[in-house]
């Protein structure tokens, strides 16, 4: 294999423990709380909400996690997060997605406090961060930026190209890479199921950000020599040879692309430690916002 491995896991344990000695430093003012709402029975959601506790609890963030059956009502749901964005022990609050059909996704993002919005969802924490006057930077793209600088890959004047254009991944990806700072100063290209050719896009990238949610979709011809590669994909292939019956893979093509990339990031161990890494962050500084 060429290309060096971008160790997700290695960085996120890093930002643990930046965290857990950022909480211990703040006891005098209190400790900084995290409330999760999970509707219904995903169990995917149900993983993802039990590793946040878990990592709240292991760098001594006070951690709530309120599960709802799948038929709670609309209002039901709203009156639980006005009531959690007036209580004083939690500072940030997540509703964990998807939610049921019945109930609108955007009310339930708009009904967080934007103090509390430790995922950047609403749409006044999006807004500011379009302008480059972000209060809490989206998880998972924050993450990525985190690891480009951690393994010193400056995206300043490079051509970042990100496959996808959902409002978690891909364009607040493209709205942070796109920033007048340090870290970011990127060439954005943001593509999706609509480019007409997008090998010839992707070959273009210095950088490139996969996020469709297409297993191994990124093949090593659709990548320039010595590119960056940052797999964001966590898909389910069947696989009879395991246990559980399926395994996990990224967008892309691990192994023939780490033939031509410089940096890779694997699946699973690479952007999606950060995802948990960085709202513990955002919890933090949600405690300090509110804190004064
Ligand atoms: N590591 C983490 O912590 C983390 C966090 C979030 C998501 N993820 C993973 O990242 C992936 C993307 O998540 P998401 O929430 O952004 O997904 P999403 O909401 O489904 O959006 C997918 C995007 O990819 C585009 N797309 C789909 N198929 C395409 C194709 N064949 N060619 C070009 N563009 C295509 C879509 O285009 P249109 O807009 O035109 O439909 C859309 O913009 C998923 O595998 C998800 O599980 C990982």
């Amino acid at each position: 294999m060429k290309a060096q491995l971008i160790d997700g896991k290695a960085v996120a344990a890093q930002i643990r423990a930046e965290v857990e000695t950022a909480v211990a430093a703040l006891a005098s003012r209190g400790t900084p709380g995290l409330a999760v709402i999970l509707v219904g029975e995903d169990p995917a959601s149900e993983v993802y909400v039990r590793s946040k506790g878990r990592a709240c609890e292991q760098v001594g963030i006070r951690s709530l996690t309120r599960k709802h059956p799948a038929t709670i009502s609309e209002a039901e749901l709203l009156a639980e997060i006005d009531a959690l964005n007036r209580d004083p022990l939690y500072h940030g609050i997540l509703v964990q997605m998807p939610l049921p059909g019945h109930i609108d996704p955007q009310k339930v993002i708009e009904a967080v406090s934007p103090l509390k919005d430790v995922d950047c969802f609403h749409p006044f924490n999006v807004g500011r961060l379009v302008i480059g006057m972000s209060v809490f930077e989206p998880c998972t793209p924050a993450g990525i930026v985190e690891l480009l600088t951690r393994y010193e890959i400056d995206p300043a004047g490079k051509h970042v190209v990100v496959l996808g254009r959902s409002n978690i991944v891909g364009k607040p990806m493209a709205n942070l890479l796109v920033q007048k700072k340090a870290g970011a100063n990127a060439v954005v290209t943001v593509a999706h199921s609509r480019a007409k050719d997008i090998a010839a896009l992707t070959r273009q990238a210095d950088i490139l950000v996969a996020a469709i949610g297409q297993a191994e979709f990124v093949k090593g011809n659709m990548v320039k020599d010595g590119a960056v590669v940052i797999d964001v994909g966590i898909n389910r292939v069947d696989d009879p040879t395991r246990e559980r019956g399926y395994r996990l893979a990224g967008d892309v093509a691990f192994a023939e692309v780490a033939e031509k990339a410089s940096f890779i990031t694997p699946v699973p161990g690479g952007v999606g430690p950060m995802t948990i890494a960085m709202l513990l962050k955002n919890t933090v500084k949600a405690f300090e916002l509110q804190m004064g």
